[in-house]
């Protein structure tokens, strides 16, 4: 009998990539969407997995929807991806961000709880929650939380109700602790695809200039295809467990900025650059770098993707898209 997987966050970036593995894997795979007039179906397609993959209806919002689900389909492991996980949108949309992040892996929980106590919970937990903390420069899971938006807080509520639910109940439930990974699929309101596309754009004559806020920002970027690999070998282990999971090497956004104008041969970077305000944010996460140690020593795990790497894949892609287009 195939393993049965039921992943939230179907349609957004990480989903497809590890619906894909899962796949891969021989697991049947059912994906969580909401009630749409017109689903967007474009990142799966990207991947190639779009019919392979058993859609079913429901909201992080709803509770109900949740508990059929989980009493109905039994899943063998359930990995939960979906959020509000744009951190800029939660400072406006403070109480939505908590439902869906917060609330919404609750309702996941106590379904497992009432009606499927064996299956596994991966919780898509955040090195967001580390915020401010970055005390000799790295973060690991022994390091304190200070989130700096309301999404870092929302995700400190999930990732201690995960360990609460293990504790109290003994069910599976792993944290997976990601720094930012990126990919040709990554939404474009985030920094990494929004530098690719505008660059592309501007490549092609299409743009003069690309808007952004704080260039000094330092965030460990890995690539989501390594990472995804991570939350499945956190699910496979014999004890349930929490992993700090990145590359343990960071970059600004300038020098991100800097390589992917680089890799369409347009050296005079600052030319096209405009800092808007608007892009800034109340309260900033200035520096994130991982030590995972630990995934590398008890998963195994080691991410293939280096960035200059990762920066010329999603450049590429988005020049290939216009093109195309
Ligand atoms: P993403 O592209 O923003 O995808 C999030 C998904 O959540 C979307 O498919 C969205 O559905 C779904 N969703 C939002 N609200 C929902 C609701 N009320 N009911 C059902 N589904 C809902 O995020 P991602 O980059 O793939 O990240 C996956 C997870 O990892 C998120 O929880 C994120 O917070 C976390 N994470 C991401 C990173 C990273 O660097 N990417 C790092 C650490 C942790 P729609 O398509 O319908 O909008
Ligand atoms: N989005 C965006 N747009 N960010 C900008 C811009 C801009 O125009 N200009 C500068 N930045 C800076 C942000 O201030 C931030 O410091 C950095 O670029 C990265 O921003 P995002 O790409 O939006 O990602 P994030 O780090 O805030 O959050 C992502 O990573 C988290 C893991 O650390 C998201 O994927 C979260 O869901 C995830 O948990």
């Amino acid at each position: 009998m195939a393993k049965k997987a039921f992943i939230t966050g179907i349609l957004g970036q990480d989903g497809p990539y590890l619906a894909k593995l899962l796949l891969e894997k021989g697991y049947k795979v059912y994906g969580l969407i909401r009630r749409y007039s017109n689903p967007n179906f474009d990142n799966l397609n990207f991947l190639g997995i779009t019919n392979q993959v058993d859609y079913v209806e429901g909201d992080m919002n709803d509770e109900a929807s949740l508990y059929h689900l989980i009493k109905t389909l039994l899943p063998d492991e359930v990995y939960n991806l979906a959020a509000q996980s744009f951190v800029a949108s939660s400072f406006s949309q403070a109480k939505l961000t908590t439902e869906v992040n917060s609330l919404g892996p609750l309702f996941l929980l106590n379904a497992i709880k009432f009606f499927s106590p064996t299956t596994k919970f991966y919780q898509a937990s955040t090195s967001e929650m580390f915020g401010l903390k970055n005390d000799d420069g790295f973060q690991d899971e022994k390091t304190p939380f200070h989130p700096r938006s309301p999404y870092g807080v929302s995700k400190v509520y999930a990732y201690w109700m995960t360990v609460n639910f293990r504790e109290a109940y003994g069910i599976f439930a792993s944290n997976g602790i990601l720094f930012n990974h990126e990919s040709p699929i990554r939404g474009k309101q985030f920094v990494t695809r929004k530098i690719t596309d505008g660059v592309a754009k501007i490549k092609l004559g299409l743009s003069k200039e690309l808007r952004l806020g704080n260039l000094d920002a330092r965030r460990d970027w890995g690539y989501a295809g390594d990472y995804v690999k991570a939350m499945y070998l956190m699910l496979q282990q014999e004890k349930p467990d929490d992993f700090v999971v990145g590359t343990g090497e960071n970059h600004s956004v300038r020098e991100f900025v800097e390589l992917a104008f680089k890799t369409v041969g347009i050296s005079d970077w600052q030319k096209y650059v405009v800092i808007d305000p608007q892009f800034k944010r109340p309260a900033e996460v200035p520096d994130l770098k991982a030590r995972a140690d630990k995934a590398k020593k008890v998963l195994g795990w080691q991410p293939k993707v280096k960035f200059p790497e990762l920066v010329k894949m999603m450049v590429e892609a988005d020049l290939k898209r216009y093109q195309e287009k």
